[in-house]
């Protein structure tokens, strides 16, 4: 099956092309003493294209996402973005299209709201030949209301331009397939999963922990009570005066003072929030405070404080993360750990979980996505429509909406 792949959430617009296959068959245990549904033994998906411009720099001087921009930036990159996944796709064939009247019109309907795009995408259209998918699949939430729009305004579209399926699919599930999948070369597996699956979400919108006892089933086992860790590392380095987005800085303060003298950062401690409560849940915002009120004690900071602070704030955070996770892991008994979303792109964190786990729970498979998969991206929009696909999971052109805080439990 191929599947055109659109994600628009947040401040990354992407499209990709994979060609995926198998999944259909799930494994099952002995034959009548589990009525679970288990991970698909294998399927594999085939990057064919691959395309993404990140904003990130334009809404730097904005502190964070500007919703009116990203809107605007995602409508002016969707027609670019997808004439270079289907390129690289060998999709792309030129040749001069009839558009109806009926057609164009319920475009520019369609489209009435992103500027450009329709002028834009009716252009394409007039010189594309149909290419050979079968479905698309878009984020429909959850993430900026305004920005998802575009990418399902986008899909619509071409879903009525091409006669193709629409999926809609949740993001959080994508960064959850995409930590699963284990990538060789071109292509993505997921194979050999056990459920019960335990994912660790965390990015700028989520910190969770969800449990999926069956494929795709999904159970909230907690989630923080204030900030989420992404929003923190991105306030945190606003604090030490460093650019949107902050998370990837901080880390790279954190590891240089990593290399200073073990005593690099005595005396500075900072709280590890919620470590000791007997739930599964966090809270970030005590620990941004302590960090506001360290800096309010000083006067000024020079670059040797700002690598005491980001490592002693990235190990406060590594150091809850890990805590809690291992906490649900005992209370399930999940077979399979996966960390997914923006932050988990962070080295420290990614180095505890390692450790951590062949220390503490060697029976279980931890799952982290490649570092590409990590932030946003169209691949594991295509992994989850896929898997939503199989089910006939399709949604009504008529009704699919945005859903700014869709949620997966
Ligand atoms: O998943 P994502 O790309 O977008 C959302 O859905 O939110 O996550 C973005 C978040 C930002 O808060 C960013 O600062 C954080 O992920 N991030 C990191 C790192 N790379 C990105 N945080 C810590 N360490 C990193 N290396
Ligand atoms: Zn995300």
């Amino acid at each position: 099956m191929k599947i055109l792949a659109i994600e628009t959430s947040c401040d990354e617009t992407a499209v990709a092309v994979v060609e995926a296959s198998g999944g259909g068959s799930f494994s099952k245990g002995f034959a009548g003493l589990s009525t679970r549904r288990e991970a698909p033994s294998s399927a594999s998906f085939k990057i064919l294209g691959n395309a993404l411009l990140s904003q990130v720099e334009k809404h730097a001087e904005y502190g964070g996402v500007f919703p009116a921009l990203a809107k605007r930036e995602h409508a002016k990159n969707l027609v670019p973005l997808l004439e270079a996944a289907l390129e690289e796709a060998e999709l792309l064939h030129e040749s001069e299209q009839e558009l109806d009247e009926a057609l164009r019109a319920s475009l520019a309907d369609l489209l009435a709201r992103e500027g450009a795009l329709a002028e834009n995408l009716l252009e394409f259209l007039k010189e594309c030949e149909r290419p050979a998918l079968d479905a698309i699949a878009v984020t429909a939430g959850p993430g900026l209301e305004p920005a998802l729009w575009v990418g399902i305004n986008f899909a619509k579209a071409l879903a009525a331009a091409w006669g193709l399926p629409i999926v809609a699919v949740n993001h959080m599930e994508g960064h959850v397939l995409a930590g699963l999948a284990q990538k060789s070369g071109e292509t993505l597996e997921i194979k050999g999963v056990e459920v019960p699956i335990l994912a660790l979400l965390i990015s700028g919108g989520h910190t969770e922990l969800v449990l999926m006892r069956e494929w795709l089933e999904y159970e909230l086992i907690g989630q923080t009570r204030d900030d989420a860790v992404g929003e923190a590392f991105d306030k945190v380095a606003r604090m030490l005066g460093l650019l949107y987005p902050g998370g990837p800085q901080i880390s790279k303060l954190a590891e240089a003072a990593r290399n200073e003298p073990d005593d690099f950062i005595k005396g500075l401690a900072l709280p590890r929030p919620m470590l000791h409560d007997a739930t599964c849940d966090f809270s970030f915002a005590g620990l941004k405070t302590a960090v506001l009120y360290l800096l309010k004690k000083q006067d000024g900071i020079n670059d040797e404080d700002k690598k005491r602070i980001a490592l002693a704030f990235e190990e406060a955070v590594s150091e809850v993360l890990w805590a809690k996770t291992a906490r649900a892991l005992k209370e399930t008994g999940a077979k399979t750990v996966v960390i997914g979303g923006g932050v988990s792109a962070n080295t420290h964190i990614r180095r505890v979980f390692k450790e951590n786990i062949a220390k503490e729970f060697p029976g279980v498979d931890l799952r982290i996505p490649s570092a590409d998969l990590t932030t946003d991206n169209a691949l594991m929009i295509a992994l989850a429509g896929y898997f939503r696909a199989l089910r006939s999971d399709f949604a009504d052109p008529a009704t699919l909406s945005a859903s700014g805080a869709l949620s997966l439990a």
